[in-house]
């Protein structure tokens, strides 16, 4: 299920203000919906819009069932909802169900004393060596209560306790109020972080991670709370940090009763020095087509289904990653679109994305809002001058994806008439989705393009994924079968010609797009500087 849509993501804070707040709103998006209706999709997630103290931008939820002031009113969303359905949109909602905001009312009766809610949160006398995944301690000292609370985030993210059965059931009251507003779908947020041990003890090795991630009880609860509010056959989709395929192919698998589809992240660290983050080092594009191919053929054999994905509100800009900005800018969006798009599973863009849009370039700390660059920061100036902290969060803040979207060229990208919350990047003059509606040769027609082929072929949606060695790590090559129709991916992920060698095919292939001039399958094969084709058999 689900194969043949396409998933558009929103970052309501950054995609269009309409009241010149400086910060974008769900009017702003209703008055969007044609554009993405002629780009595409079939959904749109929207990042959290509850209300919130904003510490995480809205991952800090202090009230799951209202909409936040600066966003909008409930009969706003209910607008949005509507007008989506005729355009054949639906809305998935960001479930942050791991943790709420210390501003909760649950957390704040908890803190005042309560013992009922004291019970939604895990409150212990003695914490453990573990760290927060913003940086810092992991537990809280309430001085009151003469305990700590845990906190896998900010330290204004408290961890729920799901062992306890109210827990579950506040929370499916939470599913089913929105279910009830006509939404169509759910992304949960960190979900496989929810079960945590039964006894906590120090990690000698790591930063607590292996203690709670896809715990004991993560699929029970999962398989609870899908099928208590009856949202089997709705669109979901798991964040699964730090997680294994085995447990992917349960949560997404095609008859386990979990989600239809999770995003993992182990793609997306082939350029984390030693596996941190906080470290620069040049993508290891063998590593990455090791990891697709692990992934992909891991979850095809256990009938599991993968969100495919180059970036969200977390990662840099793909484009400035691995792309290139300048010379190859517009070739280098395309194939890495091409590359990730067309393979197994459901497709999601993240908004700027299809126009290219690249990282936020921020030179002062001053211009940093997310609250893990800033924490980090600091950790990383005990250890570097400023240049070097600096340096490293220019490449991985997640500030890089949380510009505003660029949508002409009039003041502030078109994106407000105020004062944007966070500073817009400067080449909006040059990349902006106006520019590019008309030209026929733009990215944005070009993610067109591509959604209208993955939909009209079968062998994109449905078909098998069987990789293909070129001899060159930076070249990612795929086919795509369906009921013996066959159909070829390559993509040239580097800035240099090559020329392959496929001596030993002899099929006849003909192609269908790509991102230079049309061109014939050759047994010597010359690529262009990020050049992709798709070819049909
Ligand atoms: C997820 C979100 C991220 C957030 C974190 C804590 O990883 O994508 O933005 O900070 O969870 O809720």
């Amino acid at each position: 299920m689900f194969e043949d849509k396409v998933v558009y993501q929103i970052y309501p804070k950054s995609f269009l203000d309409t009241t010149g707040s400086g910060t974008g709103d769900l009017k702003g998006i209703i008055s969007k919906l044609d554009y993405l209706a002629n780009l595409g999709v079939d959904y749109i997630w929207l990042t959290p819009i509850f209300p919130s103290p904003q510490n995480d931008n809205g991952y800090d939820v202090s009230d799951y069932c209202d909409i936040d002031k600066r966003y909008g009113t409930m009969q706003e969303f209910e607008n949005l909802v509507s007008a989506g359905n005729k355009l054949g949109i639906g809305i998935m909602l960001d479930m942050v169900f791991n943790h709420t905001s210390t501003q909760h009312k649950w957390f704040q009766a908890a803190i005042n004393g309560d013992k009922y809610y004291q019970d939604f949160y895990i409150f212990r006398s003695k914490p453990t060596n573990w760290q927060s995944k913003f940086g810092g301690p992991a537990w809280e000292y309430i001085e009151n209560l003469d305990k700590y609370y845990l906190h896998l985030f900010d330290v204004s993210q408290a961890d729920l306790n799901w062992d306890n059965k109210n827990v579950r059931e506040e929370l499916k009251k939470v599913i089913l109020f929105w279910k009830k507003r006509g939404v169509k779908g759910f992304r949960f947020d960190v979900i496989n972080l929810i079960s945590k041990p039964q006894h906590f003890e120090d990690d000698l090795t790591g930063d607590g991670r292996k203690f709670y991630t896809d715990g004991a009880k993560v699929h029970e609860y999962i398989k609870e709370l899908v099928s208590d509010t009856q949202i089997g056959n709705m669109i979901t989709v798991g964040e699964m940090s730090s997680t294994s395929l085995d447990n992917c192919i349960k949560y997404s698998g095609e008859n386990t009763n979990e989600l239809s589809m999770c995003f993992n992240f182990h793609h997306l660290k082939i350029d984390y020095k030693d596996g941190d983050k906080w470290q620069l080092a040049n993508p290891n594009f063998n590593e990455l087509k090791r990891l697709f191919e692990y992934w992909q053929y891991g979850m095809q054999k256990g009938h599991a289904k993968q969100a495919l994905f180059s970036g969200n509100h977390d990662q840099p800009r793909i484009v400035s990653r691995w792309g290139s900005e300048n010379k190859y800018w517009a070739e280098s969006a395309k194939a890495l679109a091409t590359c990730f798009l067309l393979m197994n599973g459901i497709p999601y863009i993240y908004q700027g994305e299809e126009i290219g849009m690249q990282n936020a370039d921020f030179k002062r700390i001053e211009q940093y809002k997310d609250v893990e660059s800033l924490n980090y920061y600091k950790i990383l100036r005990d250890k570097m001058d400023k240049q070097e902290a600096l340096d490293i969060l220019h490449a991985r803040s997640r500030d890089n994806s949380r510009t505003p979207m660029q949508w002409n060229n009039d003041k502030n990208a078109g994106f407000s008439k105020g004062k944007p919350w966070i500073k817009v990047n400067d080449n909006y003059i040059r990349i902006n989705a106006e520019n590019q509606l008309n030209d026929d040769n733009s990215i944005l027609n070009y993610y067109k393009k591509l959604i209208q082929l993955r939909k009209n072929n079968l062998a994109l949606t449905k078909g098998s994924i069987q990789f293909i060695e070129t001899g060159f790590d930076y070249v990612i090559a795929y086919v795509r079968e369906y009921e013996r129709k066959r159909i070829l991916v390559m993509c040239n992920l580097s800035d240099s010609e090559i020329e392959i060698n496929f001596e030993h095919d002899k099929v006849d292939w003909t192609w269908l797009m790509g991102n230079y001039d049309s061109k014939l399958f050759t047994e010597k094969l010359l690529l262009k500087p990020f050049e992709c084709n798709i070819w049909l058999a």
